[in-house]
This record gives C-alpha cells, sequence and structure tokens, in this order.
C-alpha cells in the first residue's frame, strides 16, 4: 500500500497568458488531495469501477505509471473539485507520488512533474505545466520563457517551452472565494486560444498580462503587497476582457476589493474562485458570502507533494 498527498494552488498572476508562452506567478495552498493506492481484485475508484470518462486524470497516471495488476485506489479532498484551485493537478501529482512509491522507486519531483503536466494535457488538450509543477514543487513557483534564478526544471510540448522556477515569497494572507460553479479548463483554454489566432487586440492582451507578472514579482520581492493587489485587480479586469470571467466572479472581486489590496479571478475561470490579497480576512470572508460565495482562509508556503503515512 502507498499514500501520497500533494496541494492545490493559486495563480496570483498569469493564468491563460502562461499557455502562451508568458511568465505566472502561483503559489501552493494547505487544502490538499491525497490517493491511496492498494492491490485489488479489479481496478476501482472510491469504490467504483475506474473509467476513462468519468476519471479522466487517474486512468491516464495508471496508464502511464503502473507497470503491475489491479489496483483499489482511494481519494479524498480538501477542496471542491474545478474550483479554480487545482485539483485536476493535485489528484494526478498525488496518485503518480503513490504509483511511484508501490512500485519502490524514490520520488524525483521533476519526473512526477513532467508526467503530471503530460497527463493533463492529454486531458485538457493545451495546457501549461503551472497548475502540476506547483502541485509537486509546493512553496511558489514562477514560470517563465528563459531560466533564471531559482531555476527547478524545463517542460517542453510540440515548439512551447517553460522554465520553472522556485520563487521565495514572503508570508501574505489571501483569501478565495469560490463561485459554486465548476468550469472544466480546456473549454476556456480553447476560447482564448481562438480569439488570440483571430485578434492581435487578445494577442496583446496576453503581452500585457506577461508583463504584470513580470512586475508582480519584482513587487513581490519587494515586498510591495499594495503594489502586487494594485497588478492582480488590473489582471482580472485583463482577462475579463480575454472572456475568461463570470458574472459571479466579478460580483466577489467587486465585494473583496474594499477590504484587500487587490483581487481577482484565479485559474482557468468560467466560475470557479477568485482570490483577495488582505489584511483583514475575516471582513473579505464576510463580504464574500454576503455575495453567495464560499470563502476559504488559506495559508501559502505550503509544502509540495510528499508521501504520507498509510
Ligand atoms: C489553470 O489553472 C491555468 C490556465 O492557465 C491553464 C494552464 O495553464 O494550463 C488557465
Amino acid at each position: 500500500m502507498a499514500v501520497a498527498s500533494a496541494p492545490g494552488k493559486i495563480i496570483v498572476l498569469g493564468e491563460h497568458a502562461v499557455v502562451f508562452g508568458q511568465p505566472a506567478l502561483a503559489l501552493a495552498i494547505n487544502l490538499r488531495i491525497s490517493c491511496r493506492v492498494r492491490p485489488s481484485k479489479g481496478f476501482l475508484l472510491n469504490g467504483t469501477s475506474l473509467s476513462e470518462r468519468t476519471h479522466p486524470y487517474i486512468f491516464s497516471s495508471v496508464q502511464r505509471a503502473w507497470p503491475g495488476g489491479p489496483l483499489d485506489i482511494e481519494t479524498s479532498s480538501g477542496f471542491p473539485t474545478g474550483s479554480g484551485m487545482g485539483s485536476s493537478a493535485a489528484v494526478t501529482v498525488a496518485c503518480l507520488a503513490a504509483l511511484s512509491s508501490a512500485v519502490g522507486k524514490g520520488m524525483e519531483e521533476k519526473d512526477i512533474a513532467s508526467q503530471a503536466f503530460e497527463v493533463e494535457s492529454q486531458v485538457q488538450g493545451r495546457a501549461s505545466p503551472i497548475d502540476t509543477s506547483v502541485s509537486t514543487h509546493g512553496r511558489g513557483i514562477l514560470v517563465a520563457s528563459k531560466p533564471g534564478e531559482g531555476f527547478l526544471w524545463h517542460i517542453q510540448k510540440d515548439t512551447r517551452e517553460w522554465f520553472v522556477h522556485h520563487c521565495e515569497v514572503p508570508q501574505l494572507s489571501f483569501v478565495v472565494g469560490y463561485t459554486g460553479i465548476n468550469a472544466p479548463t480546456g473549454p476556456l483554454v480553447a476560447k482564448v486560444k481562438r480569439y488570440s489566432d483571430h485578434t492581435t487586440f487578445a494577442r496583446d492582451i496576453i503581452k500585457e498580462i506577461g508583463q504584470l507578472t513580470v512586475e508582480g514579482v519584482r513587487r513581490l520581492r519587494a515586498n510591495d503587497v499594495q503594489g502586487l493587489g494594485e497588478l492582480m485587480t488590473r489582471d482580472h479586469k485583463l482577462l475579463a476582457i480575454l472572456g475568461v470571467s463570470h458574472p459571479r466572479l466579478d460580483k466577489l472581486v467587486q465585494a473583496s476589493l474594499p477590504y484587500s489590496y487587490g483581487a481577482k479571478m484565479t485559474g482557468a475561470g468560467g466560475g470557479g474562485s477568485m482570490i483577495a490579497l488582505t489584511d483583514s480576512p475575516e471582513k473579505v470572508a464576510q463580504a464574500i458570502r454576503m455575495k453567495g460565495g464560499t470563502p476559504f482562509l488559506v495559508r501559502t508556503g505550503e509544502p509540495g507533494v510528499r508521501i504520507d503515512q498509510g
């Protein structure tokens, strides 16, 4: 038997643009998914037959990383699926790590991150390695188009490539506001791709998001929370222009702003969640609740994937 867990994430700046080679900054959060595997008579997931259609991430992880016989797989999650907090990446990373431990292999972060990215690309279609890399490494990561300080690993797909870096992040207080709407990532990424294929306007917005991220990393390193928050709010406006926000996300962002340095949607959008950077988490949580959202007061700086005691 083997058990592993991996954290969810928030993207502070750069989602969607990162799929097109722009930089992005993500932090692991203290909401985790765990996965336990043990030998069995048939392939089961949480008591039902493992199927490619209903459990594509686990199915593809097993196909790639498991050379042995049937398994009984159990997962448990500390946060909702499709909430923009990286549940598919976390379940994939935790499952790959549990399988690697069951095979008796050591756990190389780089291998888990690159296999998890392949799984996510296969299931989701076009993807960047941001979710899978932050869930593997934990703490903070910066994905960039060139190697630099804190370089961890390089990931390539077709003509696109990403350089993943460790990013040291001061203790910051974020509130996640979940809209209750689960929106799959693939169609939202495909929508931005269509928009950017057809208009220079969309391509310019994607570049501007990249510039915001570069500036945001500078502000973060200077501990300029005010400046970082302003960039986050601007990023939300740009993502809304790209068509990936949702009226409920906009409402939660607006409700959080009076008590925050900045607020924005996080992850793929279309529902899912928003984040607010704040010194008044309780006030933000209350504002989110008043508008019908579900707040999560999250801690950042969380470790990445780990093998747990069974
Ligand atoms: C989803 O959490 C982040 C996106 O940028 C997609 C990706 O990078 O694969 C929207």
